[in-house]
């Protein structure tokens, strides 16, 4: 039980790699608040779930009390909600660029903001963010800037939390196979055609597992523990400039 008496709060925990760590904390006896815009899918995790929308400054606000209610303190913040939509540039509108930036980005700053003062000396916060702030993709330009904002901010919060001894670190996956492998509202066929891509261009030739994922959140959140500011990539090699 290697994280008996942990207490842990993974945002976007119903599905995907957030739901890998979630899975992986309670197994091994971690106590867990996750959440999602909706819970239904949560039914049955041992785990505290609250729906919360991330993009919702009221939201994450009433998270923050209602983690402060059931966990008084915690562990590890991971702050993992995020989608991609691959629209191309020429056609992304006003509304597309706010809720790609209002998901991935404020709600992922307003997150680590409202519920850092529960955090432990000596625990951390984890983001995801993406390969795709390291590569020139189709469709992702929108994404990638949200998400190489939150890279960014993973060193500024490094800063200013290290006085109280709180590490903040960042994953970045590569192509993962999750249920949307991060991108939304586009054909099952596309997000097929966006996996086999996905294969072709990583050095390693293949996709990533939620395991894999689950694997570098909990060494950066548990065990590195002089690592802070940093970025571990779970990404095969294809972010990393190397030649095929
Ligand atoms: N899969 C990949 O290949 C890949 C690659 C690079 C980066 N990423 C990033 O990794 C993270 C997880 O991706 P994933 O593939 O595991 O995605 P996923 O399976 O779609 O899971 C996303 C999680 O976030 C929640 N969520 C989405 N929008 C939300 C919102 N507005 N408010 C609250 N919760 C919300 C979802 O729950 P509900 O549906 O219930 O809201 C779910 O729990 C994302 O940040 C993504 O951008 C993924």
């Amino acid at each position: 039980m290697k994280y008996l008496g942990k207490k842990v709060v993974v945002t976007g925990g119903t599905h995907g790699m957030g739901r890998a760590v979630v899975d992986r904390l309670i197994e091994e006896g971690a106590e867990v608040v996750l959440t999602g815009r909706t819970i239904e899918k949560a039914e049955g995790i041992k785990a505290h779930a609250i729906a919360s929308n991330a993009a919702d400054l009221d939201d994450i606000a009433a998270l923050k009390t209602e983690v402060a209610q059931r966990l008084h303190d915690i562990d590890l913040l991971f702050i993992n909600v995020g989608f991609s939509t691959l629209t191309p540039f020429d056609t992304t509108t006003e509304a597309d660029y706010d809720r790609t930036f209002d998901v991935n980005t404020k709600g992922a700053f307003f997150t680590a903001q409202q519920l850092a003062p529960l955090i432990r000396e000596g625990g951390s916060i984890v983001f995801t963010t993406s390969v795709a702030t390291a590569l020139g993709s189709p469709g992702l330009s929108v994404y990638a800037g949200a998400k190489a904002a939150v890279r960014a901010f993973a060193r500024g919060l490094a800063a200013e939390l290290a006085p109280r001894n709180v590490r903040v670190n960042v994953v970045s996956p590569g192509f993962i196979d999750t249920p949307s492998m991060g991108v939304y509202g586009v054909p099952e066929e596309v997000v097929q055609q966006f996996k086999e891509q996905g294969d072709r261009i990583t050095p390693l030739k293949r996709h990533g597992s939620m395991d894999e994922v689950a694997a570098a959140v909990l060494f950066l959140a548990f065990d590195a523990t002089f690592t802070t500011g940093a970025e571990l990539a779970v990404d095969g090699g294809l972010g990393q400039g190397i030649s095929a």
